[in-house]
């Protein structure tokens, strides 16, 4: 890894929508980042129940960029559990209401807590996509918590006003939004762009 590949720290966990962390990390790979990945037990069982493509076949397809890393949740070793080790940032995609309440209180007792908490500490971007309707006090405590920690708190919902028609374009927008606040890039797809009222 050379100075100037930093990687992308991506932590999935067990909320809904697996395929808002499958479009980031295409998405991340296709901008030329380098992605680590790390996904709780909980994420998997919700990745089974919702995607086409088992995560099996997807981390060999990620692996096959070159550019890929994967690490299990329980490898509190791996290199992104240390500040020392450089990173861009930390996407959690999709976020669970535990994983937020967890990191947000410092409990860093799996490898996406642990390096959820390295980003903060280290002062580096952290981007949450939080999943979870609706929000209880705790839930919303957490996550302004986290906001006021420097986080960017990223909800997956449609914009509406873009006109998304499938799932996939809801997550490809939370996906790219993420890639925003990370400074992968440095503005949204022109798709993703609102041009004023569209003709009906
Ligand atoms: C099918 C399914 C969907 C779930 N959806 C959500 C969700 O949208 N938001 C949430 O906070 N938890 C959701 N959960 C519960 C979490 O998976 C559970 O709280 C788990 O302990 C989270 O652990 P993790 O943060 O380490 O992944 C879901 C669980 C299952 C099985």
């Amino acid at each position: 890894m050379s100075g100037g590949e930093r990687p992308v720290v991506v932590g999935i966990t067990g909320a809904s929508g697996a395929i808002v962390a499958s479009r980031t990390i295409d998405a991340l790979l296709a901008e030329g980042a380098a992605v680590v990945a790390t996904a709780s037990s909980a994420a998997r069982m919700v990745w089974k129940l919702e995607m086409d493509e088992s995560f099996g076949a997807a981390i060999e397809r990620w692996m096959d960029s070159g550019a890929f890393s994967y690490f299990g949740p329980g490898e509190i070793a791996a290199p992104v559990a240390s500040g020392t080790y450089p990173t861009l940032g930390m996407v959690i995609a999709p976020c669970s209401m535990a994983t937020a309440a967890a990191v947000a209180h410092g409990l860093s007792d799996n490898l996406i807590r642990r390096a959820a908490d390295v980003t903060l500490k280290e002062r580096r971007r952290l981007v949450v996509v939080p999943r979870e309707s609706p929000l209880s006090v705790i839930h919303l405590e957490n996550l302004t918590r986290l906001a006021a920690l420097g986080a960017t708190v990223i909800p997956p919902e449609p914009a509406f006003y873009l006109g998304e028609q499938s799932i996939e374009d809801v997550a490809d927008f939370a996906a790219q939004r993420a890639l925003l606040a990370l400074g992968v890039i440095e503005q949204l797809p022109s798709r993703f762009q609102y041009r004023g009222p569209r003709a009906r």
